[in-house]
């Protein structure tokens, strides 16, 4: 596997690791997994079947039979869809029934950047780098907002700020893959960092990673 450089990029949301996975992967010509959207994307199936967000089993279906073409539904992006995902996964069916998916982008030949939660610390417990994403929680809600203001979508900041905080929560908490940093990640702080900033460190970061 000495070609292959497999990048994990996990943190709470709105911390900027999306912008930054995609970026790295432009960067280092690797293919790049949004993985939230897998979870964002059972959500909306249950939204669209009528189904209770928090049946369990209903969840499992919808990951087992889980297309690609849902996961290009640009209603995943709205602001409902993120508390929505992390109510599906809590449900350990749901969560294994994407981890194949998840390891199979992850195993090509060149290797690839995955953005999520559990990337270092369940999906691809052996990549080459890890990087621990965080931000001050209002900072993340000021980016959110603007984000969602950009798109046309109404809430206000303080609203915005609570559903960070409460996904926070949950995605900590939660038994199946909590939210966690993997003892073997780097830790980088973008409260105060620009997403060219941001870049920029993470690029140094995984220089010195590579070729341990
Ligand atoms: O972009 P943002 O961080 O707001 O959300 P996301 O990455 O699209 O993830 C939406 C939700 O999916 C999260 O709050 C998690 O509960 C869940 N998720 C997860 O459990 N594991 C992942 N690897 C990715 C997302
Ligand atoms: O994927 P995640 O939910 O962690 O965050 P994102 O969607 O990548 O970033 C949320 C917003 O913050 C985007 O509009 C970014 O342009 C902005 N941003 C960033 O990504 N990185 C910074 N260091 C500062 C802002």
């Amino acid at each position: 596997d000495g070609a292959a450089l497999v990048i994990a990029i996990d943190g709470p949301a709105a911390s900027g690791k999306g912008t930054l996975a995609k970026r790295l992967a432009l960067h280092y010509g690797l293919p790049h997994l949004d993985t939230g959207l897998l979870y964002r994307a059972v959500a909306l199936t249950l939204i669209d079947a009528d189904a209770d967000l928090d049946d369990a089993g209903a969840a499992a279906r919808a990951a087992a039979d889980l297309s690609a073409e849902r996961l290009s539904d640009p209603r995943l992006r709205e602001r409902a869809m993120g508390e929505a995902a992390s109510r599906v996964s809590s449900v350990p069916e749901v969560r294994a029934a994407l981890l194949s998916w998840q390891r199979r982008f992850a195993d090509g030949p060149d290797g690839a950047v995955l953005d999520g939660r559990d990337i270092g610390t369940v999906v691809c417990p052996a990549a080459r780098v890890k990087l621990f994403i965080v931000a001050a929680p209002e900072e993340r809600a000021r980016r959110r907002h603007r984000e969602l203001l950009g798109r046309g979508e109404e809430a206000t900041l303080a609203a915005i700020l609570a559903d960070i905080r409460a996904r926070d929560a949950r995605d900590s908490s939660r038994a199946a893959a909590p939210l966690k940093v993997a003892e073997d990640a780097v830790v980088l702080d973008t409260t105060e960092l620009d997403a060219d900033a941001a870049f920029a460190e993470a690029v140094a970061i995984v220089e010195r990673l590579r070729s341990r």
